[in-house]
């Protein structure tokens, strides 16, 4: 089987492609605009809205296809047509040429909570919620959720959405998403580094571990589709925690010093698209599908200290 992982190059795509290499998959394509090198992986550079390299790589057999290219958050809010192009662009195209091919495709999208907002913000959801997406972010993956439903509908590939929770805590250098000082505000300080969080300690958001995350978006590749009948998207199990439980845990974890590194700097900005979203999430239909949920926010922390000390 090949698998190949759009914005494979991204944090939550390199976290699914060292799984799929642990199961033993072999022949794992990423596909990222950005240059990069992924040990035993083949790599194409390029844009997946506009360049090429699809019909090539599909020809072959049926393949998995984890659809994770986007541009994230803040960065879709900053850049309305370049969100636009580049995460409803990039859908058309690759269901497209999923169409056009004569096999039939496996596509897990990764969409995201942020699919949820107006009179939903800082409530419950659940997949049953309607979705008033309160951003451009949110609207283009609204939109991905849809196209995939229809797609596969039509019979043109067999679709699957994960919904998720903001991730924590991401490693290396920031991405441009609102939700970021999440995993800045236990990332940096773990380091020795201050960290700002752009809004209040009573924010309630629902996270979950990059592990668990990419184990469910990996999973839900392999669920029976009859399971999920004509409403492909899934919401991935995680966890609501406020800003100020999350800094109890760092101060678990990484002891009074860390937590002194963090201040709280508000940002309306980024506060607005963070309101925006679900504090509560109702993940009975994920986990009655066999998605796995992380055990609590500290698992979560210590998950990612284990990480960076292998
Ligand atoms: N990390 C989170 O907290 C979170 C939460 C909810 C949803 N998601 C979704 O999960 C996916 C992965 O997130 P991530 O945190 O790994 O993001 P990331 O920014 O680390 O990775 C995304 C990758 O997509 C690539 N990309 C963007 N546009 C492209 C294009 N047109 N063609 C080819 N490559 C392109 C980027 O270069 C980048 O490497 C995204 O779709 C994101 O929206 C992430």
């Amino acid at each position: 089987m090949r698998v190949i992982v759009t914005g494979g190059a991204g944090f939550l795509g390199r976290l699914l492609i060292q799984g799929l290499q642990e199961e033993g998959v072999k022949d794992i394509v990423a596909v990222d605009v950005a240059e990069a090198e992924i040990p035993g992986c083949r790599m194409v550079q390029g844009d997946l809205a506009h360049d090429q390299f699809l019909p090539e790589l599909l020809k072959e057999n049926p393949c998995t296809i984890f659809h994770l290219a986007s541009v994230v958050s803040a960065g879709a809010e900053a850049d309305w047509e370049h969100a636009i192009d580049q995460n409803i662009g990039g859908m058309l195209r690759l269901l497209e040429e999923c169409r056009r091919s004569e096999h039939l495709h496996k596509v897990v999208f990764a969409s995201t909570l942020a699919v949820f907002g107006g009179a939903t913000a800082g409530g419950e959801v659940g997949d049953l919620v309607k979705q008033t997406p309160s951003g451009t972010y949110g609207t283009t993956k609204a939109i991905g959720e849809l196209l995939i439903n229809d797609a596969t509908r039509k019979g043109h590939v067999d679709g699957r959405s994960a919904r998720l929770p903001t991730v924590i805590v991401r490693p290396g250098v920031p991405n441009a998403a609102a939700s970021g000082f999440a995993s800045g505000m236990f990332r940096e300080p773990l380091a020795g580094i201050p960290s700002v969080v752009p809004v209040s300690e009573e924010t309630v958001m629902v996270v979950g571990s990059a592990q668990n995350t990419a184990t469910c978006i990996r999973m839900l590749a392999d669920i029976d589709g009859s399971l999920l009948g004509q409403d492909r998207a899934v919401g991935v199990p995680g966890l609501s925690a406020t800003v100020s439980e999350m800094l109890e845990v760092l101060e678990v974890v990484g002891g009074p010093e860390a937590r002194a590194l963090v201040t709280l700097e508000y940002d309306a900005a980024t506060d607005q698209l963070v309101q925006s979203w679900p504090a509560e999430l109702d993940d009975s239909r994920g986990r009655e599908l066999g998605l796995p949920a992380d055990a609590n926010l500290e698992s979560m922390v210590r998950a990612y200290v284990e990480m960076i000390n292998q």
